[in-house]
């Protein structure tokens, strides 16, 4: 089973975004367990203060960094030795390639911010890792976490059925996925590829090899050249003039 713990002002936002579909189910079976730490509870004035004024002026409120530490010791004796994922666009981008590190972890902690920013005395002290979903800016962490732990809760072993497995993705080779078909085989006057509907599975995995190189040349050639690639794929690639 996986623990993710997220500390965060809005821990409703990120169990309720969870609770559905996939990772809903996942919970319910026990292949995951989502904690969503309210920030807020570790105060220790009595107006419930969570932020103040940033030192040197400026505009926006700043996290405190004794509400996160307390929300961060609350967890520690079920999170002893997990790593801490800071969620801010100053990260390591994500990528299918750290979700794929980060579903090794048994625990993992992320601390999501809201305001300005928070006090840098606490991410030192706590976090092990800053992570980006984009080079762009979010309201807050929550938004992050919620995709990341997505991500990573897919890959763990029992949460996908077969019917959902991920051998064939996008990203599983550095690859994009090849185009999907179902019925009726004619819609808008376009009719279904022939060799989806032949039986011949060697011709139809071939074609779907194909349409994925084409696809990622076409759409995102920077992944072709990190792409895990055979001999047969680069010579397709070549005699179309793509390589
Ligand atoms: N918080 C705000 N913007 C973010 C981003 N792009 N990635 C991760 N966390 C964020």
């Amino acid at each position: 089973m996986k623990k993710f713990f997220v500390l965060t002002l809005f821990p409703e936002m990120v169990m309720d975004t969870l609770s559905h579909s996939i990772l809903g189910r996942a919970q319910k079976e026990g292949h995951v367990s989502i904690e969503g730490i309210q920030i807020r509870d570790y105060t220790t004035n009595k107006h419930l203060k969570v932020d103040d004024y940033p030192y040197g002026g400026g505009a926006g409120m700043v996290m405190q960094p004794q509400p996160i530490y307390d929300a961060y010791q609350s967890i520690l004796p079920r999170a002893k030795g997990a790593r801490v994922l800071f969620m801010t666009p100053q990260g390591r981008p994500f990528t299918q390639r750290l979700a794929e590190e980060f579903a090794k972890e048994e625990t993992l902690v992320f601390l999501c911010g809201h305001y300005e920013g928070i006090d840098e005395r606490v991410i030192e002290e706590i976090v092990t890792d800053e992570v980006s979903l984009g080079d762009f800016v979010l309201t807050g962490g929550e938004l992050a976490a919620i995709t990341m732990i997505d991500a990573i809760s897919r890959l763990q072993e029992g949460v996908l059925g077969k019917a959902e497995s991920f051998a064939d993705e996008s990203f599983s080779e550095g690859l994009l996925e090849y185009p999907q078909y179902t019925r009726p085989p004619v819609f808008m006057d376009k009719e279904v590829p022939p060799v989806l509907l032949s039986g011949h599975h060697g011709n139809v995995d071939k074609w779907r090899r194909e349409q994925s190189l084409l696809r990622t040349a076409k759409k995102r050639p920077d992944l072709l050249e990190i792409a895990e690639l055979t001999k047969k794929d680069i010579q397709f690639l070549k005699e179309n003039g793509l390589l």
